[in-house]
Order: C-alpha cells, then structure tokens, then sequence
C-alpha cells in the first residue's frame, strides 16, 4: 500500500470561503505572477477557490498561468428552479476546472449529508469538473476516540463510483482544526492519511496510491514543511493563509521550494 511508487504531484489549494471583493483580485494577480518566476514551486500545483461573483473574472486572469480556479460548492442538478445555487456546468463555463463539495462548513450550515455531498461531486465529474471532496471529524469525535471511523465513513458515502485517482481530490480536514490555529500532530495526521489512503485502495484499487489527498485546516507558512511532509499528505486547502498572496506564496516557499 505504499504512496511513494507513484506519489502524486501536490496541490496547494486556497479556499477564499465568503471573503473577497474585485480589489481582492490583487493579492490573486499577486500570486500567478510568482508562480511565473522561474523554478518557483515547480513541483506543485496551484489553485484558488474565490468566492462565486469572482470566479469568471478569475479564471479569465488565470487563463494560461500555472493558476488552477476552482468554486467552493455546486449544486447537483446541471439547471432548473434552484434560487441562488450554481451548477457544476455553470462553474465550468465560466473556466472553472474543480469545485469543492462537503466542505464542513456546508455539512454544519447547510445540514449536507454525505449522500448529498457523493450526488455533488457526481455533478462535478459530469460537468468535468474535479470534486475536492472534504471530510474530517469533530472535536467531540475525536475526543471521543472516533474519528477514523468517522472519517472512513464520510469518504465511503460522499465518493462517487465515477471516481477515480486521476479525477478525484479529497481533503481531510479536522473540523476543530479549521480557522482554529490548532492542528493535529503530525503523527495524527499520518494515521489519519494512512487509514483513508487505505480505505481508496479498497475502493479504488492499488491505483489510488496516485489520488490526491489533500491535508486542511489552520495551514500556514511555519507548518507548512512538517504537515506537507507528512506520509500520505499531497497537498492542502488553506483557508486563512489563502487571503494575502504572501501568506498563500510562503506554504510553497516553505513545502515545495524548487
Ligand atoms: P483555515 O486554513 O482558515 O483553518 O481553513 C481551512 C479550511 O477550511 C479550508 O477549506
């Protein structure tokens, strides 16, 4: 079951939630004229999830830099009379190439279920989109000794069986971790990673191996080395440290310096 065979290439991705206006574009212009220097974080893949009123204009800047766009969430109807919700097609039309889904934040808010969250990233992968797939237990769970369990239950309901480890990305994000500054050790996280690395292979077969399995909460600069080099650890979602390109820039400066 080791990773290292075919370790895939990391992603480093921003997740803006509701925050940024048009001026906020900057700190986003900032970011792909670093990762335009020569030899800057060769190693790793880029993204930012702004919010939905700047994506189009977003995608637009980032057309040909190494700048992924992606939405934080979609619906998983492609139309219809769905008030205020944006389908997976129509955040690829406007240049978006993945979407977010079961972010914690819209399990507790919004009440998404994983069924739910397993029917959005079918409509991601419809529209072509890839589904950054979240899950990640609570405080409560892990203090309650429960969260590989919880974890493994998550992953089992919300992943599509259209996924496989090219089109698919799940983040591992601790609830208790996010917007926190706390963070598991790195040894929890290994054993988190391990078991839903684990739980893909079974899935997905030995193939898995090159999934992208993305670690998410409280990330920044000064963490950024020991958590991306965690076993089984391709990348994060950032939250916090995503809003200033110079926060965002120092977690490749720190992880994947070239
Ligand atoms: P923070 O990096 O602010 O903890 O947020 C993590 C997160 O929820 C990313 O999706």
């Amino acid at each position: 079951m080791s990773a290292s065979a075919s370790r895939p290439r990391p992603l480093v991705a921003g997740n803006w939630k509701m925050n940024g206006l048009k001026a906020g574009l900057a700190e986003a212009r900032a970011v792909i004229a670093r990762l335009a220097e020569p030899g800057f974080a060769t190693g790793a893949d880029a993204m930012i999830c702004p919010p939905a009123t700047l994506l189009a204009e977003l995608a637009t800047l980032a057309k040909g830099t190494r700048l992924q766009v992606g939405g934080q969430d979609c619906h998983t109807a492609v139309s219809g009379a769905n008030t205020g919700d944006i389908s997976a097609q129509m955040l690829a039309d406007a240049g978006v190439t993945a979407v977010i889904v079961g972010h914690s934040e819209r399990r507790a808010d919004h009440a998404e279920s994983s069924a739910l969250v397993r029917k959005k990233a079918e409509a991601a992968l419809a529209a072509g989109l890839t589904p950054i797939i979240c899950i990640g237990e609570t405080a409560g769970e892990r203090q309650a000794g429960l969260t590989l369990q919880v974890v493994r239950r998550q992953l089992e309901d919300s992943l599509p069986s259209a996924s496989n480890p090219a089109n698919t990305v799940v983040a591992y994000e601790p609830v208790w971790a996010i917007g926190t500054g706390q963070t598991p050790t790195a040894t929890d996280v290994a054993e988190v990673h391990a078991a839903i690395r684990e739980t893909l292979v079974k899935r997905l077969g030995p193939g898995a191996s090159a999934l992208r399995l993305l670690y998410g909460g409280s990330v920044k600069a000064s963490n950024a080395r020991e958590l991306m080099g965690v076993a089984n650890v391709d990348g994060a979602l950032v939250g916090g440290a995503s809003l200033k390109a110079s926060d965002f820039l120092g977690i490749f400066a720190e992880a994947y310096a070239s």
